[in-house]
């Protein structure tokens, strides 16, 4: 028996890190997958993957800045599999970084257009499906960075995704009542494609490693866990939360 035995779960943000990871846990617990990101090659090796282990993934490459995106995705899953229970808004980029003075117009609205109203594009559609069948659980990645802890020179990337905690709070109120949760997870540093652009040197990686009380970076893999958690029925009286998988970075003052 998986816990999520009888699930349809999208996920965007897939082909790598800790989308990858999840994709691949949820295959393990028994849903099947829609799953989307930029990289068509990479999302074809993880469907190709997951079948091989006995699951099943639909994917298909797109950009969430495009609203005909998130809704072809959430049209996949309905066409493919029937239903819609679960969905993990992972997408996400470290947008412009540097100095704030310096940021440019472009780069400022592209950060907020993936990691925030990507999301909202996605929650959008995948809760307008899960309204049909009585509920669901949508799950977007937001960060520590801007919530309980902050850096110079991460603006914009802090902005979007402080701005999913209100997302998240203001989708859960709304739709609580029709048996919806709506959560983010909150990762401390992870070992990703992600982590090493932010972190590029050994000096840095020392000193983000430092930040965390586990003083160790996080595996995509242990976000997973905690992801299956906000996704499974396991956490059915759960809704609306800032969920912090951070290794203990935000009890740490430097
Ligand atoms: N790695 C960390 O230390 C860390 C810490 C806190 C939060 N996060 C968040 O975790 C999430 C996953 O990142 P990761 O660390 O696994 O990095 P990653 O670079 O491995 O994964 C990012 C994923 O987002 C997808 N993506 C990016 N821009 C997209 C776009 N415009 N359209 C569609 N897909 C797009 C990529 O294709 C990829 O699948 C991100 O939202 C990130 O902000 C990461």
């Amino acid at each position: 028996m998986g816990r999520l035995d009888g699930k349809v779960a999208l996920i965007a943000g897939a082909s790598s890190g800790i989308g990858r990871a999840t994709a691949t846990l949820f295959a393990r617990e028994g849903a099947k997958l829609v799953l989307g990101a930029r990289r068509q090659a990479e999302l074809d090796a993880l469907a190709a993957e997951i079948g091989a282990a006995g699951g099943t993934a639909a994917v298909l490459a797109g950009d969430v800045r495009d609203e005909d995106y998130a809704r072809t995705l959430t049209a996949l899953a309905l066409d493919r599999f029937g239903r819609l229970d679960i969905a993990f808004n992972n997408a996400g980029t470290l947008g412009e970084k540097g100095p704030s003075t310096g940021v440019s117009a472009q780069g400022w609205a592209d950060t907020l257009a993936v990691n925030l109203t990507g999301a909202f594009f996605g929650a959008k559609h995948q809760i307008g499906a899960m309204l049909k069948t009585g509920g669901g659980s949508v799950i977007f990645t937001s960060t520590f960075v801007g919530y309980t802890t902050a850096f110079p020179g991460l603006a914009a990337y802090a902005a979007s995704k402080s701005g999913l905690i209100g997302l998240t709070q203001a989708l859960a109120s709304e739709f609580g009542p029709q048996g919806i949760r709506v959560n983010a997870v909150l990762p401390g540093a992870v070992e990703t494609e992600m982590y090493r652009e932010a972190n590029d040197t050994p000096e840095a990686q020392s000193f983000i490693t430092g930040l965390h009380a586990l003083k160790r970076v996080g595996a995509p893999e242990e976000l997973a866990r905690s992801v299956l958690y906000l996704a499974s029925d396991d956490s059915s009286f759960v809704s609306g939360t800032a969920h912090l998988v951070d290794g203990g970075l935000s009890i740490t003052r430097t």
